[in-house]
């Protein structure tokens, strides 16, 4: 097998670059180690910058997402008992997020694929890289019991944060940046209609809670847990009572519903840097991963996909390598924005240090000083809605 670009993982980062390479024209073959119906059930994030919208309406997947997709103008901080808005759209001249689950772009993005006629396998094994120092590299993958070797111009490794690709850039040129959190998010997906219109990031002294959505009749919840807590030790019942805590004030109370799915995550920052190693380009999770308070993970991933399609298409199309040369350094620079940004919004918003009195008052004063500067208040705005 020959290909220009293989794509190694289908999430989003892995389709969109398939899409975009589609859209100039440009050959790639794109690998999946779990199946489709997996893949298209995971829940992940929910958050979309504008320009994230905007690539993906230009690449023709953003049909089902301009009807199903709501269109936020704003987010609510609450902390002390009390709710503050921070009007996204004012602060940043007219900039919105949009609320559409991940899981719904990675349908549209399959959907799309398969029309195409271009290759997407699902559930390969054993995948191996070759020669990523030399001009053939090459990508080994067994797939339903028989072995292939697919011969490419270069390797996108787009296959997340426990993928192959990144463990296979030697040692001595990658350089990690690690910072572990000493709690996770426990998630639920509620078929309950949102019990209100903008997302709330709540402070509280129990913990962190964020209550977001998927649609007008299923909610998304957050509670912040310990790490490696068990999913067992807590029933549905439980969570709630944690989600009425810490997200209801006085004159308004937060409606239940059927839990529909729950699951605990992690939270963690990492960069690994340099993005590229000879023919090898390393995307999104895979070379990044952020705490999801910012809702940044998804979205810096299509955004690294878009640069590197369009380094792609100028390389394959007119044989300057300045781009594909500039990718990382220029992948680099927005990630560290957002990797602040994230650490930022996460040790202002959760309980830290068992409650230390010190940092409490920290996180209260930094919260009142976010919600009644205007300069402040537009900081966190400009990196929420994302730079362009
Ligand atoms: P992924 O989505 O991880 O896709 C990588 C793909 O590669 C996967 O399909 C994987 O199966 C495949 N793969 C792995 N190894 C191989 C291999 N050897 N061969 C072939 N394929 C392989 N972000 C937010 O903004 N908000 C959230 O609420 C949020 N919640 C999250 C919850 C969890 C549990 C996780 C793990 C992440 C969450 N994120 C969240 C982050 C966000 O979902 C990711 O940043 C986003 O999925 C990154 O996309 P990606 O395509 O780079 O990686
Ligand atoms: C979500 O809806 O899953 C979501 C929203 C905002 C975040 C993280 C997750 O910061």
């Amino acid at each position: 097998m020959r290909t220009q670009v293989a794509i190694v993982g289908a999430g989003p980062a892995g389709l969109t670059l398939a899409q975009l390479l589609h859209v100039e024209g440009i050959d790639s073959v794109v690998i999946e180690n779990r199946s489709r119906e997996y893949v298209e059930a995971r829940i992940r994030a929910g958050v979309l910058e504008q320009g994230v919208v905007d690539l993906l309406t230009a690449a023709g997947v953003g049909e089902r997402m301009a009807r199903e997709g709501l269109v936020h103008e704003g987010i609510e901080l609450q902390f002390a008992g009390e709710r503050h808005r921070i009007d996204l759209k004012t602060l940043t001249s007219g900039k919105t997020i949009t609320v559409y689950g991940q899981t719904e772009i990675v349908k549209d993005l399959i959907n799309t694929r398969l029309a195409s006629g271009r290759p997407l396998l699902f559930e390969v094994d054993d995948v191996h890289l070759d020669g990523i120092d030399s001009d053939r590299p090459c990508v080994r993958f067994s797939h339903q019991g028989t072995t292939h070797e697919l011969d490419c111009d270069v390797i996108a490794g787009c296959d997340g944060f426990h993928g192959v690709c990144r463990p296979t850039i030697p040692a001595r040129v990658l350089r990690t940046f690690t910072r572990e959190y000493p709690f996770g998010w426990l998630g639920i997906l509620a078929n309950v209609a949102p019990s209100n219109d903008e997302l709330i990031y709540a402070s509280h002294d129990r913990g962190f809670a964020l209550l977001s959505m998927r649609s007008p009749q299923i909610s998304r919840l957050y509670v912040q847990c310990r790490p490696g807590e068990d999913i067992a030790d807590w029933p549905d019942n439980r969570i709630w009572e944690e989600l009425h805590t810490r997200l209801e004030i006085p004159g308004w109370t937060l409606a239940e519903g059927r839990v529909l799915e729950k699951g605990i995550t992690p939270m963690r920052s990492f960069v690994a840097e340099p993005m590229r190693h000879g023919r090898l380009f390393l995307t999104g999770d895979a070379a990044h991963i952020v705490p999801p308070t910012g809702a940044k993970g998804l979205n810096l991933a299509v955004r690294d996909v878009q640069l590197l399609a369009e380094a792609l298409t100028v390389w394959l199309r007119h044989g300057s390598e300045t781009l594909l040369d500039a990718y990382s350094t220029s992948c680099l620079r927005r990630v560290w924005r957002a990797e602040h940004f994230s650490w930022w919004m996460t040790t202002m918003l959760h309980t830290l240090d068992d409650g230390d009195p010190f940092a409490v008052r920290l996180q209260e004063s930094q919260l009142r000083y976010v919600v009644s500067s205007g300069p402040a208040a537009t900081s966190l705005a400009e990196n929420y809605v994302g730079f362009d």
